[in-house]
């Protein structure tokens, strides 16, 4: 790969549910979207309710086929799902962190397993070493590795999510409204675990949100999602001062605070 080749490369995708005899009229879910991610940096997708940023999302992990366009990581186009012979390497985090984790398993269960199916661990002994290293890193530690989903906070269970991604050590994280769930307080500092594991871990992100305020807060860069579309794409306090495009004007007027107290840097006294 070049140096100056984006890590990740999106290329004209198209997400089409509708069956093909009865496309007609509005414009498929996804329509015509091209976007890159440099390696180590973090790309905000915002955008309102239904733009189509969660079914490019998929698309992207190789959660759904796409109806059109080529998806590059590290310069090499990646095949269609089915053909993708490590799933590992572009992991998501979802908005609803039960639906990632089994809800019967401990988090040491989740943790130890994963590593052990995807050989990032050699031994049970050896992945309770990295469950607990991973669990560190997001924030958690060795307390909760006997607890199940439901013995666990909001924030928490998020933070074992985004464990989970991790232990695969993909190059790809997609965060799909990762703390929209979550009370505003927890949203900060489980923002914050993310941004400071972006830095430290070298990541190349994908954060998608509704809202530009959190979006901003975390991203080197933002693209704006309307109707299908990305219609802007900048620096992210380029965008909210000027923004461009009509629609961004609008979310930018919607967007409450930029500098409210969730997001002005919180202090982190324990995760939640
Ligand atoms: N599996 C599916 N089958 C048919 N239509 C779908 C499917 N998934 C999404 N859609 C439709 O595609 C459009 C885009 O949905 P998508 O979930 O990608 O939007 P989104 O930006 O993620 O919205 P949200 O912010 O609510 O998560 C919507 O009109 C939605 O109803
Ligand atoms: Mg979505």
């Amino acid at each position: 790969m070049s140096a100056g080749t984006p890590l990740l490369q999106v290329d004209d995708i198209v997400v089409d549910y509708r069956p093909r005899r009865g496309r007609t009229g509005g414009p498929p879910a996804v329509d015509h979207v091209s976007l890159d991610i440099p390696r180590g940096r973090t790309l905000g997708l915002v955008g309102q309710s239904g733009c189509g940023k969660s079914s490019l999302a998929r698309v992207i992990a190789g959660l759904a086929a796409p109806t059109g366009g080529t998806i590059r990581l590290g310069g090499a186009e990646l095949p269609a799902p089915r053909g993708r012979t490590d799933a590992t390497r572009i992991q998501m985090v979802f908005q609803d962190p039960g639906s990632a984790l089994n809800p019967m398993h401990t988090v040491r269960r989740t943790l130890t397993e994963l590593l052990l199916v995807h050989r990032r661990a050699a031994g049970r002994s050896a992945a309770t070493d990295r469950a607990v290293e991973l669990l560190e890193l997001v924030g958690l530690g060795a307390a909760v590795l006997d607890a199940r989903p439901r013995g666990l906070s909001g924030g928490q269970r998020q933070r074992v999510g985004i464990a989970r991604a991790l232990a695969v050590e993909p190059e790809v994280l997609i965060a799909d409204e990762a703390v929209s769930a979550l009370d505003v307080s927890v949203q900060a500092a489980v923002l914050n675990t993310l941004r400071d594991l972006g830095a430290r871990l070298d990541l190349t992100m994908l954060f998608i949100s509704h809202d530009l305020a959190v979006t901003r807060y975390v991203a080197d860069e933002v693209a704006v999602m309307h109707r299908g579309r990305i219609v802007e794409r900048g620096l992210p306090d380029d965008v909210l001062r000027n923004p461009r495009h009509e629609y961004t004007r609008s979310l930018v007027a919607a967007t409450p605070r930029m500098d409210g107290p969730a997001l002005s840097a919180p202090e982190e006294a324990r995760p939640v």
